[in-house]
């Protein structure tokens, strides 16, 4: 199979977008993940692909509170800048968590978690995550992620 065009296909399933994020050396690291979907309830579990050339999640994965933010629909332009080289965190508004989180201003909802576990899965590795607090908004809207583009819903 050609990976381009199974990337493209892949895409056509419309997602959120989340940056997840942490304090390293005092100060804030992260990376803008679309993967993000929830498993369980009890206990609490979430989880995201990462793929395994990223830079990021090897420096994240040993942060004691790994803050999820799910983004709201005008945070397209922070994804992008939180997913490129360089200090990604220039002009970000961000807050620590009650668990010591990094938790992007403004986003829809929050989460604070910690590692619970890593399956390596082909060219990734899903990370799965246990939730210590969560916070969100209930008038927000979202931001969609389809075939490369942001959305908003109508
Ligand atoms: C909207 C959007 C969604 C992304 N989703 C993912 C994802 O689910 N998993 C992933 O590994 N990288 C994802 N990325 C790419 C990462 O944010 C980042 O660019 C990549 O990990 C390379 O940077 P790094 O070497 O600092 O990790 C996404 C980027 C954008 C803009």
């Amino acid at each position: 199979l050609d990976t381009n065009t199974l990337r493209a296909a892949f895409a056509r399933f419309p997602s959120g977008v989340t940056v997840v994020a942490a304090l390293v050396e005092g100060k804030p690291a992260g990376m803008a993940v679309s993967s993000f979907t929830s498993i369980s309830l009890d206990p609490p579990l979430i989880a995201a692909s990462i793929q395994r050339t990223s830079t990021t999640w090897p420096v994240l994965r040993k942060a004691t509170t790994l803050g999820v933010s799910v983004l709201a629909h005008d945070q397209g332009e922070l994804s992008r800048q939180l997913s490129r080289p360089g200090h990604r965190f220039a002009g970000v508004r961000w807050s620590l968590g009650s668990s010591g989180g990094v938790l992007i201003d403004g986003a829809s909802a929050h989460f604070e978690s910690t590692v619970h576990s890593e399956l390596s899965a082909g060219d990734h590795v899903i990370a799965l995550l246990e939730v210590s607090a969560f916070s969100y908004e209930s008038i927000s809207e979202p931001l969609v992620f389809h075939a490369s583009s942001f959305r908003k819903l109508a």
